[in-house]
């Protein structure tokens, strides 16, 4: 790799001279007493994974801008604010639910560059490279957010005015944004890993340690910022942030170019939209795994009276487990790019398919992962990243989810513009069978091809009750743990009658198939629990043992809309993540 030629000592000396003019600002009021947990609104919320995020949004709303309008705001300064994941060199999706009753689904995932192709990842002997999709320029697909960002709001602000909605992310990026104790910690964990790939001194390498409360600031990010607000498409996609893009690839041997910049689309999908219980759940499809996924999982255990069952009871965890485990063998094989591959969409989500697949679940016993395939649903006739989710006075309702994949991405900073680009690559199958960071296998359906969008989990989603009324907004980041994250707190809500709150603190636990584990939170289950589980064959691990994290399972952020017309919103307890209302 180029990126190795470049001697350690000048990027070393360039972060000197780029920091020493200044010493670090640390602000009074602490960025943590914005962090709020939960509100209860009349009229409008949003939860996001930051306070000064949720912030900017909540005052588009207040300002009469729809969710949105919100939305786009928010985007922009997660960007800015919690650069670990809110992007603009990323990608995601957004799940509409409007007033009158329409539905839309966004797809500006990242695509893969022209140049890629399925063995890009290998040596000459076939091996996966390790590191070579998730670190570096390699590491990159064509980023979606600021086409996804256009789409919407062609289609869909109110406010129709980009300058509102930039402004104040333009400013928190130039005068700067007070580093909570969770980012300045992050920013000094990844120290080493951003100066081994970058090419150029960036504002996210200093050489004394990032202290809580001392201020970011992002000059160039702020013009990026500026740049798409005056030039729309353009300005990101074309013109001197492009250039800086091309040759930012160009110096750590990347492969993205000016025409596959110029030539990304974000895609208006038709939403996926199933029934569970009398609900109506409205999700993503294809290159989303996630709305799929979530429906069989629903369509897995609605035969079954698990709110009777009680909330972590035996019953319980064994039967989400096994639909768990029967669901991500699917995803495995028939799962990709819907433009690229055949998926069996219809299949896979019908009734009778999921009690099909169900018919081998025994209620005393585990199944062995190694037993259990991936079925043959009816062929299809005609697939660190944030979560936000809005609800404006109107009762419009924005479900989120967008990615740089895991922490800070690729780690790469693109030189002179100020921001991280993605390293979605990894979601793609590298290989058949081998896992990706998350430990997903794949195959054919999600193999790497110049174009293609690599397959997600993410799983925005908005649930309405059986008068077809606004009932739940949700979503979270989390890897291949996204799906089971929105489906446990879905069943939380629907099933085991919790509030926003409880449902979204409520600790989870994951099965994806391979391996043929359960991974569960710290405290999640007692030591009774863990031996009952284990006597009926299931294989429990503590996720912080394995990982060697927090052991903690996504940022979920829900907004419930509750019988008396109230709003009750709340932010994931495991981040910084903040609900605010009016
Ligand atoms: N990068 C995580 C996902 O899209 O599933």
């Amino acid at each position: 790799m180029k990126t190795l030629l470049i001697p350690i000592y000048t990027i070393l000396l360039l972060n000197l001279l780029w920091h020493s003019c200044s010493e670090p600002t640390i602000n009074k009021v602490s960025i943590q007493d914005q962090i709020k947990k939960e509100a209860v609104a009349d009229h409008a919320g949003i939860a996001s994974a930051h306070p000064a995020a949720s912030l900017i949004g909540l005052e588009i709303l207040e300002e009469g801008g729809n969710a949105v309008d919100a939305a786009i705001a928010t985007q922009f300064a997660l960007a800015v604010c919690y650069p670990v994941a809110g992007n603009i060199g990323g990608g995601g999706f957004m799940v509409l639910r409007n007033a009158d009753g329409t539905t839309d689904a966004l797809d500006f995932r990242e695509m893969a560059p022209g140049a890629a192709h399925k063995d890009m990842y290998l040596d000459p002997e076939g091996n996966v490279i390790k590191g070579l999709s998730t670190n570096g320029h390699l590491a990159s697909g064509v980023p979606g957010t600021v086409s996804g960002m256009i789409e919407a709001f062609d289609k869909y602000s109110a406010l129709k005015d980009w300058s509102k909605l930039l402004n104040p992310s333009i400013e928190l990026a130039r005068n700067g944004v007070e580093l909570t104790i969770r980012e300045a910690k992050a920013l000094n964990r990844y120290k080493e890993r951003f100066e081994k790939v970058n090419t150029r001194p960036s504002r996210f390498v200093k050489n004394s340690e990032w202290l809580p409360g001392e201020i970011l600031k992002q000059p160039e990010l702020a013009q990026v910022l500026e740049a798409i607000r005056d030039n729309g498409f353009d300005g990101f996609y074309k013109g001197w942030v492009a250039d800086s893009i091309v040759a930012e690839m160009q110096r750590g041997g990347g492969i993205i170019t000016h025409e596959d910049l110029s030539n990304y689309e974000a895609k208006w999908r038709k939403p996926l939209i199933g029934q569970y219980k009398g609900n109506t759940i409205i999700s993503m499809p294809p290159p989303s795994s996630g709305g799929i996924a979530l429906q069989q999982l629903l369509g897995s255990i609605e035969p079954y009276d698990i709110g009777n069952y009680g909330f972590h009871s035996k019953e319980a965890i064994h039967l989400m487990i096994e639909a768990e485990r029967r669901v991500y063998a699917d995803r495995a094989t028939h799962l990709g790019d819907s433009d690229y591959y055949n998926v069996p969409l219809e299949g896979l989500i019908t009734d009778e398919y999921n009690n099909d697949r169900m018919s081998t679940f025994d209620p005393q016993k585990a199944s062995l992962s190694s037993d259990i395939e991936a079925g043959t649903p009816v062929p299809y006739e005609s697939e660190e990243t944030t979560h936000f989710s809005i609800v404006d006075e109107k009762g419009n309702a924005v479900s989120v989810t967008t990615t740089i994949n895991t922490g800070y991405g690729s780690k790469v900073v693109v030189g002179g513009a100020g921001f991280f680009l993605n390293n979605e690559m990894d979601d793609f199958s590298a290989k058949p069978g081998v896992p990706n960071y998350f430990g997903l296998v794949g195959n054919e359906a999600n193999k790497i091809q110049p174009g293609k969008r690599m397959l997600s989990s993410m799983t925005p989603t908005i649930v309405l009750n059986s008068d077809q009324e606004l009932k739940i907004v949700v979503g979270t980041p989390g890897g291949s743990t996204i799906i089971t994250s929105v489906f446990q707190t879905i069943v939380n809500i629907l099933d085991f009658e919790m509030d926003a709150t409880e449902a979204t603190q409520a600790c989870r636990f994951h099965h994806q198939w391979l391996p043929d584990a359960t991974f569960y939170e710290p405290d999640c289950f007692s030591d009774d629990m863990i031996k009952s589980l284990s006597d009926m064959g299931h294989t429990l691990k503590s996720r912080a043992e394995v990982t060697g994290g927090s052991g903690l399972i996504g940022k979920i952020e829900t907004i419930i809309k509750r019988a008396d017309g109230k709003l009750e919103i709340a932010a994931d307890r495991r981040a910084d993540d903040t609900a605010l209302g009016y």
